[in-house]
């Protein structure tokens, strides 16, 4: 029986910037982990429930949007984090599940802190607020080169970009900067993952890396 009072799961997040290929690193990662007998449990940010949704709505979609300003913005971004915290991620890993996150915290660090230039004091705490003691096991950050990464959003978009898609390269260079500053900050918990690989290479990357810092085994 897993021991109540002390979460024994894990949770790893992903991140780096649009078109990174986060999304399916994720579904090969979680189908590796379940052959191997583990609850995973995926989700994403902003959303991942029905209260985040409805705030991913507010800062991606809403006709206003565009006069958000930044403060407001990471305040719906964290309010987001809170709810899928305390909703979603910390009773999986209470039950022992592996938790893989699609964005978390760092990405308001990166997004509203170094491109939006607020000041990194107050996002940290209020990251921090948001999530508790919540803390990722391992960050896989998928980076890829700004042209890259806006060549990809610009072929997949289906429909017309999101209010976070429509920023200029400059903005898209900080995101890249700012999660490779992370890497060295925090290189005990930061892989970063070279994207330009092959989906292939990169999975059997992820993999190594996630054998080698959380050795997981069979359950
Ligand atoms: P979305 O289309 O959901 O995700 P993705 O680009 O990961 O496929 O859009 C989320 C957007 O919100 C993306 O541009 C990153 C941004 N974002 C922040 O600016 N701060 C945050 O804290 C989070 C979680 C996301």
């Amino acid at each position: 029986m897993p021991n109540k009072s002390k979460p024994t799961g894990i949770l790893v997040s992903f991140e780096g910037s649009e078109g990174s290929g986060k999304s399916t690193q994720i579904a090969r990662l979680a189908q590796r982990l379940q052959q191997l007998g583990r609850e995973v449990v995926a989700t994403r940010e902003p959303g991942g429930t029905e209260i985040g949704e409805q705030i991913r709505n507010i800062i991606v979609h809403n006709s206003k949007g565009d006069e958000m300003c930044a403060e407001t913005e990471l305040l719906l971004f964290t309010a987001a984090r809170a709810q899928v915290v305390r909703e979603v991620i910390a009773p999986a890993l209470l039950r022992g599940a592996v938790v893989l996150s699609d964005r978390y915290l760092d990405s308001s660090t990166v997004y509203q802190g170094i491109a939006r230039n607020l000041a990194p004091d107050p996002v940290n705490q209020i990251n921090r607020f948001a999530v508790g003691n919540v803390m990722p096991d391992m960050t896989i950050v998928i980076d890829v080169p700004t042209e890259v990464s806006l060549a990809r959003i610009r072929q997949r978009a289906s429909d017309l970009p999101d209010r976070m898609e429509r920023e200029n390269i400059e903005f898209y260079k900080k995101v890249r900067e700012g999660y490779l500053l992370l890497a060295q900050q925090w290189p005990e918990r930061v892989v970063v993952i070279d994207g330009t690989q092959s989906p292939d290479v990169i999975e059997q990357e992820i993999w190594a890396g996630v054998q080698e810092r959380l050795g997981l085994a069979r359950a």
